[in-house]
């Protein structure tokens, strides 16, 4: 039987360095949820959608190949053949991804993906429903999370490593408005699934975090 470990949290929490060094120590593969909706609203804002019109969500999700392949350990997502690991960071995209994601059809077109990816290879998936919706039985189910401030430096140093000017206040308020926007959406929202641990990173390193989690992994039978 395959280990899947189920990670969610809000942005900035540090899910993905800590599942993607979690997939490095374990030879498990790691699945970036936010990715793929990052895909689907890159396609989206190209396609000039209006984020509250729910309908043209709908509609044009539909035309939106998402797939994802791996390159030296790393994630590739494409959009209709398209690598666009490089056009999916941006705010503008994240902005949308928060928008869109509550679609139902959005959803149920990416839940179907990740549930396929899982099922028969041990992966540590991130995202904000992994541990309620799309892998209910994970043998391991993490909450991570980190004060507001401390995930917004995160980002700025993300941010200004890559060469991007910003401003950490803005990214902060950001921040605060994209998990209101996450926790109280109706559909899927992004809360603490009952049996996943809590784990708070404001004051643990990546290495620590990861290794938090590696030890609740149940023996294999
Ligand atoms: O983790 P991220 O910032 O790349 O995610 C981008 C957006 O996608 C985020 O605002 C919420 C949404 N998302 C989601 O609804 N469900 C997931 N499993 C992952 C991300």
């Amino acid at each position: 039987m395959s280990i899947n470990i189920a990670i969610d949290g809000p942005a900035g929490a540090g899910k993905s360095t800590i599942a993607k060094m979690i997939a490095g120590k374990l030879g498990y593969i790691y699945v970036d949820t936010g990715a793929m909706y990052r895909a689907m609203a890159l396609y989206l804002l190209r396609e000039k959608v209006d984020p509250s019109d729910a309908e043209a969500i709908s509609a044009k999700c539909r035309e939106a190949d998402i797939t994802i392949g791996y390159e030296n350990g790393g994630q590739i997502v494409y959009l209709n053949g398209e690598n666009v690991n490089g056009s999916i960071r941006t705010e503008e995209v994240g902005n949308m991804a928060s928008a869109s994601s509550p679609n139902p059809d959005v959803r149920r077109k990416l839940v179907e993906l990740q549930q396929k990816l899982a099922a028969d290879t041990d992966v540590v998936m991130d995202g904000r429903d992994i541990g309620t919706c799309v892998l209910p039985d994970a043998q391991v189910k993490v909450y991570l999370t980190a004060d507001s401030r401390v995930r917004a430096e995160r980002r700025y140093k993300e941010l200004t490593d890559k060469g991007t000017a910003c401003d950490l206040d803005t990214i902060e308020q950001d921040i605060v408005k994209r998990d209101r926007q996450d926790m109280t959406r109706e559909i899927s929202p992004l809360k603490k699934a009952e049996d996943a641990v809590l784990i708070d990173t404001s004051h643990m390193t990546a290495d620590e975090a990861a290794d938090a989690v590696i030890a609740l992994i149940p023996d294999r039978e």
